[in-house]
């Protein structure tokens, strides 16, 4: 692993040096924090929830407010994450749990395909209806927030750990795979959160790196998805663990006060991942609402809020507004959700306990308190395993069929051979907490990554088993070792079971995940590109004797296949992902012909890690930079030098070598494209209007009483239990929080702007949930027909691909549209189902931001007058048909 990561440095040292650097142009506005307010966003829904919790809002007091928005401590209830309530007015804390697969930390739920493996479906149906079973099994076990879906990381590095949770590092397929999750979960009753906001994109020092990004990166490539979630109708965000540009992502004014909060006028709530919070006025000034778990801040609370909190607020640290808007964002997104849910009247009871899998536990686990009836073990699976199975199969990802070999037709006898294949050896799919351990010791054919982003199966169909239970009943005669004596590193074994049979199916995988656990030497990124467990040498191995050899891949993103892809014998390539409970069946599916192959890949295939461009920071080749925060360890700095070009904008550029491309991915059929049209929208000038004009002052709710303190402790029946956060005062006597509220500093550290509740200017941007209204009309109309050629009915996934910066139709991958714009990105899918000699018309809608780079000067989008193109094709690569995009309304192209 050493020299892997030594030679990644070697090799990555001449790109950094020669990749284009961006100004560090990044405007540090961001004071005062916005407060929401309806007329700062046009969803009417977001409007009446407002109207509801400033209702609610207006009738608490100080403590009450404060309660909202701090954690009640790491189990100190039975969710992940818990805010206090109000038990006044007969509302309880909020109930938030992981996210994203299923509901984590529980029982009788499903275990749905990741993320990755929905941004390969590139299906809007399927991203929503998976959007929608989730929360109606988070509804089911009472969960108010679902903690997930995943922009971020986005997938700059692929060794990334986390990348698997999220959809892809293309930020347009990701950004609709974002709104669509959101809206199916929210449809359902359940807030979704939007995380981890922003730029954590490697599990290495995740807690310390400081990113260093420039405005349009920012804006074009990692901002995009996020805007999309909160166009979408987001209720949270979470920030996350990093540093951006010197400030943690916490109590960052640029990325949560000016962009999130200001321009993309998100009008819910902000909560810290777990602990990602450092300071009591920081975060709070910086706009964040709600901390979680609440007690990682220091003596006498435990907490920076909580006590901490309404101490500051007391001492006029924290101005009311603040405290006012943190808890009004928080109670419009509860209440916007709750009537997006039709059929919900009532508010379900939380019926389960993260903490322990019998039916009595603590209720307050932390401190052994008030032993309960916790888990009720309500079955929220519904039907969805049938939707697991479909997302599964239509997630898989054909990358190689040599001589048509798939789909299998009822070959005399297939062996089946990897640990990858197989049931875990303890007959327990969650034997490993968290799902870190190597699948060999323990885990079985992989399903998922490991670490918060995943949820104990209910069972799992392991791929052994549904090929099993297809060839006993068609006849095929099958061979599978038990999967204890089924070890990857017995070669000679594999060999013998392969030269048998007529097709021999071959998995390997790759493990990744949350860096608080390292498995196999990994912590939580991966080492390398290369499959876990001897997997490469088993493929050679097998392909060696078997010439109808077929591989499966489940893996959390690229590996290096150039060799198999080269290997003739290695007939056929499949990509699963991490699929899910449905694994097996999921996969028979498509290897027998039932489901016609039709996943993409949401990521770019290259031939070695270095042609990736960029690499994980790791210790010896993180550039340590200065100290911002005084901290004694010093800050790993991450400079995100190569802009927007990650993944297939990078290749774009020539200088990494691909085996297969983003977007790319085989059917059992064939598919043509004609007929392209462009139709420039008349009524809709390429120039929108800017928003402009001043917000309202900032509203308070209620007076704060100073003077006597005996308000703001408990009441005299109270009994506190320990270490439970609470938002009262220790004392009437005094304050005791350190400066500022527990080594926060003081208001004074910060810009008078910082505390400043009147009306502010509207920015250009903004305007609307997403940004400005103007940035999402549509300019072009575009169709093109496409015919199914082939023998057997399935679905092509066109895709459209706009230039920025055009040359000319001549153009080809290999040369790279110059200056600092991406040949084309990604811009349009649709998925076309169709039967033999059948011909559709597709139809795509070009928006103004589809065409519009971000100007850093006037801080807007805008369309720049180069010559522009549209492309469609079956991937970013093999585009079958281009044309002109005439200029929008009132603009000439400049041509060349
Ligand atoms: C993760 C989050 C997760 C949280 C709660 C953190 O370590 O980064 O994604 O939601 O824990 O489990």
């Amino acid at each position: 692993m050493a020299v892997s990561t030594t030679l990644l440095a070697i090799l990555l040292l001449p790109i950094l040096l020669t990749t284009t650097t961006h100004a560090a142009d990044t405007p540090f506005l961001g004071f005062p924090s916005p407060w929401t307010s309806p007329s700062n966003n046009s969803d009417s829904s977001w409007a009446a929830a407002y109207a509801q919790a400033v209702a609610f809002v207006a009738n608490l007091t100080l403590t009450e407010k404060v309660n909202l928005t701090t954690g009640t401590g790491w189990q100190a209830d039975r969710c992940v994450g818990n805010t206090g309530g109000v038990p006044r007015l007969g509302f309880r804390g909020m109930c938030l749990m992981d996210g994203p697969v299923g509901v984590r930390y529980t029982d009788h739920n499903s275990v749905f395909p990741a993320g990755i493996n929905v941004g390969a479906t590139f299906s809007r149906r399927l991203m929503r209806l998976r959007g929608e079973a989730l929360g109606a099994e988070f509804r089911g076990k009472g969960v108010d927030v679902m903690l997930g879906p995943v922009a971020g990381p986005l997938g700059r590095v692929p060794q990334g750990g986390r990348n698997w949770e999220g959809f892809s590092p293309d930020p347009y397929l990701a950004g609709v795979a974002m709104a669509e999750t959101i809206r199916g979960i929210q449809s359902r009753g359940v807030v979704a959160c939007a995380k981890h906001y922003i730029l954590n994109e490697q599990e290495h020092y995740r807690g310390s790196v400081d990113v260093r990004i420039d405005d349009r990166t920012m804006h074009e490539l990692y901002l995009w998805p996020f805007a999309d979630a909160v166009r979408a109708g987001v209720g949270s965000v979470m920030c996350s663990y990093n540093r951006i540009n010197g400030t943690y992502a916490c109590e960052n004014e640029w990325t949560t006060n000016h962009v999130l909060k200001n321009e993309l006028g998100f009008p819910g709530f902000v909560v810290s991942d777990w602990a990602a919070q450092h300071t009591t006025l920081g975060s709070a000034l910086g706009g964040l609402d709600m901390a979680m778990p609440g007690d990682s801040g220091p003596l006498p609370y435990r907490s920076w809020w909580g006590g901490a909190l309404t101490e500051a607020v007391l001492k006029e640290e924290v101005p009311q507004w603040r405290l006012d808007d943190m808890a009004v964002r928080i109670m419009a997104a509860h209440f916007k959700v709750r009537a997006a849910a039709d059929n919900y009247t009532f508010r379900p009871d939380i019926n389960f306990s993260a903490w322990t899998n019998q039916s009595l536990g603590y209720l307050h686990p932390s401190s052994n308190n008030s032993l309960a009836t916790v888990n009720e073990f309500v079955n929220v699976q519904s039907n969805h395993a049938a939707l697991v199975r479909e997302i599964g199969a239509k997630s898989i990802v054909l990358l190689k069929n040599a001589a048509s070999l798939l789909p299998l037709r009822s070959p005399p006898s297939i062996a089946v051979i990897g640990s990858d294949a197989q049931d875990p050896p303890s007959g327990n799919p969650n034997a490993c907490p968290d799902r870190g351990c190597p699948q060999g010791i323990g885990m079985g054919t992989t399903a998922m990554g490991y670490g918060s982003g995943t949820a104990e199966y209910p069972y799992l169909i392991s791929p052994a088993s549904a090929l099993r239970a297809y060839a006993v009943s068609h006849n095929i005669s099958f061979t599978n070792p038990p999967s204890s004596s089924n070890s990857n590193w017995d070669l000679p074994a594999a060999v013998d079971l392969a030269r048998n049979a007529s097709v021999a199916i071959v998995f390997a995988s790759a493990l990744a995940g949350e860096g608080y656990m390292t498995v196999d030497g990994n912590a939580g990124d991966r080492n390398n590109l290369s499959l876990w467990e001897n997997g490469g040498a088993l493929i050679r191995a097998v392909a060696g004797v078997n010439r109808n050899t077929v591989v499966v891949l489940h893996t959390p993103g690229p590996v290096l296949v150039k060799e198999m892809e080269g290997n003739p014998n290695v007939s056929a390539i499949l990509w699963a992902g991490y699929p899910g409970q449905e694994s097996g069946n999921a996969l028979v599916d498509v290897l027998f012909g039932a489901v016609n192959p039709r996943g993409r890949s949401p990521f770019t295939w290259a031939e070695t890690e270095a042609d990736y461009g960029v690499g994980l920071a790791l210790m010896d080749h993180v550039p340590v930079g200065e100290d911002p925060n005084n901290e004694r360890r010093p800050t790993p700095v991450q400079r995100f030098e190569e802009g927007v070009f990650v993944d297939y904008r990078w290749f774009q550029t020539g200088r990494g070598r691909v085996v297969y491309p983003f977007g790319y991915g085989l059917s059992y059929s064939k598919f043509r494209y004609a007929d392209l049209r462009v139709v420039r929208r008349e009524d809709v000038p390429g120039k929108y209007p800017p928003a402009g004009g001043m917000t309202g002052p900032a509203p308070t709710y209620g007076v704060v009483e100073r003077g006597d303190l005996t308000k703001y402790t408990p009441p005299a029946a109270f009994e506190r239990i320990s270490p439970y956060v609470y938002p009262w005062l220790n004392s009437s006597e005094g304050f005791v929080a350190g400066g500022g509220g527990g080594g926060g500093g003081n208001s004074s550290q910060f810009p008078a702007a910082a505390t400043n509740g009147s009306a502010q200017p509207v920015l250009l941007a903004s305007g609307a949930p997403g940004g400005n209204l103007g940035l999402y009309e549509v300019l072009y109309t575009i169709t093109a027909s496409i015919k199914n050629e082939g023998e057997v009915a399935g679905t092509e996934i066109p895709q459209l691909v706009s230039p920025r910066i055009a040359r000319s139709h001549a153009d080809n991958m290999s040369s790279w549209g110059g200056e600092d714009n991406p040949w084309g990105v990604l811009r349009g899918f649709d998925e076309v189902e169709l039967e033999p000699e059948e011909t559709k018309t597709v139809t795509f809608e070009l928006t103004r931001r589809d065409v519009s780079n971000w100007n850093t000067t006037t801080q807007n989008w805008e369309i720049t007058d180069r010559e522009k193109f549209v492309f469609v094709g079956s991937n970013v690569r093999d585009i079958h048909l281009n044309a002109s995009l005439p200029a929008p309304v009132g603009m000439k192209w400049r041509i060349g």
